[in-house]
């Protein structure tokens, strides 16, 4: 039952993508299971740079199955965007859509844009991509299932009255131009031609691959703090990026799961707005931000960039029950003068060590720092332990030491062969 699941252990663009390409080589199915194309996963390999929104990070590999599973909102248009280029770049892994993975439709990406502007100066920062309209409808039971494109006729009859409906929400209360409902199902008889042919029982797939004892990726998306429940709410997404999400995004048991690792980068960072108490402003941010090329994969958007957040991930290792670490960008701390872990906050005048999820709270801790020296050795594609200098391998021991779980693998660079696995070379 060797099911790993690869989760994001903080506000995600970790590295996931860059490690599931590297782990994926003896999988035979890797599985999206939340999220949608908020999401933008860069793998590096002998393919060149690829960013995958949908499809998951095993398609690299000959005699993957990449299922997209039924907790994963999908917007039509990027996933055909995507297979196009999964096509173009001769990538010769297989796609597999859950029938019971929900649509992202244009009024829930309109909505997306109306809701944000309202929000006004406590909007959240969302993506645009109309993820949380869509797990709204998801959950008020109007939603559109992929499996619905393979009998038109019937969605011909439901989709009308959502799209009335909706169209009064962007008029009335938005004042927002309508959809037009004939050009929405013109739109899924093209949607239905081009994703019909990937559309399988997905839960199916998983199963029989873990009953065959098999290799099984669990490809998270976002990460733990972006979590609807256990994130920094409501500066969140709208869906289950950890443990728990894994299970009900597939349909499978937990007691397939070998290994939960958690993705961390070495040292923090965040897109869109919300408490980040690690964070670095101001020039020292902006030179972090610029040096290290932190400008989000799907947006384009900076990201804003902190210093290692103990408290925060240990929370993170607790909520996901993560087996080990993987540690990315390490290579990116070569030549820091000193690297600050943070280990505890100050709150209203008390030093804590537990993550406080309630906003206000949260907002106002203080990060305690503790200074490691940096290091002049390059760590860039070192992979073995043994070459790490020093002052790496003390900061990588340290966070162990926080987060009390053992890295599993070190990433020293974007390419899926700068990767150090720790227990074959320590
Ligand atoms: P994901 O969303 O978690 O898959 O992460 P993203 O792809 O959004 O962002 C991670 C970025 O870091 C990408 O540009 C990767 O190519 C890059 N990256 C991943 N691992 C490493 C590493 O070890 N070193 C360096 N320098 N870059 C890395
Ligand atoms: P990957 O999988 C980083 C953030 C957005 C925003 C919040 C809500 O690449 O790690 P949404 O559009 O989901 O309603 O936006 O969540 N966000 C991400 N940040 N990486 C991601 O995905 C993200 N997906 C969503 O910036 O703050
Ligand atoms: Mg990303």
């Amino acid at each position: 039952m060797p099911t790993t699941a690869v989760l994001g252990g903080l506000w995600g663009d970790e590295g996931k993508g860059k490690i599931i390409d590297f782990l994926a080589g003896d999988a035979s199915v890797v599985v999206r299971f939340s999220g949608g194309n908020n999401a933008g996963h860069t793998v590096v390999n002998d393919y060149g740079k690829l960013v995958f929104h949908l499809i998951p990070c095993g398609i690299c590999y000959e005699g993957t199955i990449n299922v997209i599973g039924n907790g994963v909102v999908i917007s039509p248009d990027a996933l055909i965007e995507e297979i196009a280029m999964v096509k173009d770049n001769g990538l010769p892994g297989d796609i597999a859509i859950s029938d019971r993975a929900h649509l992202i439709m244009p009024y829930h990406v309109l909505l997306d844009r109306l809701e944000e502007e309202r929000r006004g100066a406590a909007a959240i920062g969302t993506t645009g991509r109309g993820i949380g309209p869509a797990y709204v409808d998801k959950v008020a039971r109007m939603g559109v299932r992929v499996g619905e494109l393979l009998d038109l006729e019937e969605l011909t009859l439901t989709l009308p009255p959502i799209i009335e409906f909706k169209n009064e929400l962007i008029t009335k209360i938005y004042g927002g131009e309508p959809i037009d409902v004939a050009e929405v199902l013109e739109q899924t008889k093209h949607w239905a031609d081009q994703i019909g042919p990937y559309i399988k029982s997905a839960d199916e797939i998983v199963t029989n691959a873990i009953d065959s004892g098999e290799n099984v990726i669990m490809e998270g998306a976002q990460g733990a703090l972006l979590d609807i429940d256990h994130g920094t709410y409501p500066f969140v997404t709208s869906s289950s990026p950890t443990i728990g999400g894994a299970l009900t995004g597939t349909g499978i048991g937990p007691s397939s799961f070998e290994r939960i690792i958690g993705v961390f980068k070495a040292y923090a960072t965040r897109v869109g707005a919300g408490p980040f108490p690690t964070e670095i402003h101001g020039d020292e941010g902006n030179r972090i931000r610029e040096m290290a090329g932190e400008f989000g994969a799907t947006t384009g958007r900076a990201r804003r960039v902190g210093w290692f957040d103990a408290v925060a991930a240990r929370y993170t290792t607790r909520v996901n029950g993560f087996t080990s670490m993987v540690l990315t960008r390490l290579d990116t701390l070569d030549n820091w003068d000193r690297i600050k872990v943070c280990t505890a906050y100050s709150l209203d005048g008390e030093i804590i060590e537990d993550f406080p999820i309630e906003r206000g709270r949260l907002a106002r801790c203080e990060p305690i720092y503790e200074e490691l020296p940096g290091w002049t050795e390059s760590t860039t594609r070192v992979t073995d332990w043994n070459d790490l200098c020093d002052g790496a391998q003390n900061y990588v021991r340290k966070l162990e030491d926080l987060l009390k779980i053992p890295a599993s693998e070190i990433s020293t660079g974007p390419h899926r062969d700068d990767t150090l696995v720790v227990n074959g070379s320590r």
